[in-house]
């Protein structure tokens, strides 16, 4: 079977669990070295860790998306391991119980959902890239990065004021670090997933999931491998000139 990620190296944050873990298994599977970083081992939804599972075909390494040092870790092993990265997936977020509406909302809050989502992107974009534009390209390409926002970083969702901030963040950041690194070769592209089921049932509050099923059209909620399909094609020679772009993966919500 023709795989599309052969030989290529990866770095995927938030890896452990969710879509992170379904984007670095899918990676894998289609060839690459994946070098995962996460807080946490053991998946939030159960089962074997992302670390088992991928075997000889990655690794796991103890990193906080937020930090500098730490991204540069996985950067730094990916390139180790295979000379170069080919894909940065900045995945990693936030939201639980940080996120809130607007008057409910501490600084202590809005400044652990931006550490995460906003900054981790940011540095985690600012480390790869550093690296991508040092390399020779691979076809016309010398390195692809791949943003997780959401749906709710292009909409105002009731009640996540610095959630839907931070991912807004990172849907511009998106374009602007898309622009200014286009003409020496890297692509830099966001993935909006819509509600995916993620975590374990128990952690789905039901009036959450009420609300997703009221506005996704299609007949049922995200699964992470919805996103996978979604990240394997901006990190595959199938996306060459696609670039700049926040690929909608919800079901329809944003049809709506
Ligand atoms: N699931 C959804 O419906 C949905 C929708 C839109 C956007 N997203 C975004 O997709 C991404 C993944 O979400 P998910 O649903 O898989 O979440 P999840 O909570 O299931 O998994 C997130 C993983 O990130 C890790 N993580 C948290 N803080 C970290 C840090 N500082 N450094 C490194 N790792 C850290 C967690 O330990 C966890 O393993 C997030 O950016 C989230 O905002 C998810």
């Amino acid at each position: 079977m023709e795989v599309r990620l052969s030989g290529r190296t990866a770095v995927v944050t938030g890896g452990a669990s969710g879509l992170g873990r379904a984007i670095a298994l899918r990676f894998a599977d289609e060839g690459a070295f994946v070098v995962v970083g996460d807080v946490r081992r053991e998946p939030r939804e159960g089962g074997a860790t992302t670390e088992e599972l991928l075997g000889d075909r990655g690794q796991f390494l103890e990193a906080d998306a937020s930090r500098w040092d730490d991204l540069d870790r996985l950067v730094s092993t990916a390139v180790e391991r295979g000379g170069r990265l080919d894909v940065m997936v900045n995945n990693a977020g936030i939201a639980g119980r940080y996120s809130k509406p607007l008057l409910e909302t501490e600084e202590e809050d809005w400044d652990a959902i931006m550490a995460v989502n906003l900054r981790g992107v940011f540095l985690g974009c600012k480390r790869a890239v550093g690296q991508m534009v040092e390399q020779e390209p691979v076809g016309e390409v010398r390195g692809r990065v791949v943003n997780i926002s959401s749906q709710h970083g292009m909409i105002g969702p009731p009640g996540h004021v610095a959630y839907a901030a931070s991912k807004g963040g990172v849907v511009n950041l998106t374009r602007q670090v898309a622009v200014d690194y286009g003409p020496r070769g890297v692509l830099v592209n966001a993935v909006a997933p819509g509600k995916i089921l993620t975590g374990s049932p128990e952690q789905q509050a039901p009036e959450t999931l009420a609300y997703s099923h009221a506005r996704t059209p299609f007949h049922r909620l995200g699964r992470p491998d919805d996103v996978a399909g979604a990240a394997l094609f901006l990190a595959s020679d199938d996306s060459g000139y696609v670039s700049g772009i926040n690929l909608l993966v919800d079901g329809g919500w944003m049809a709506y």
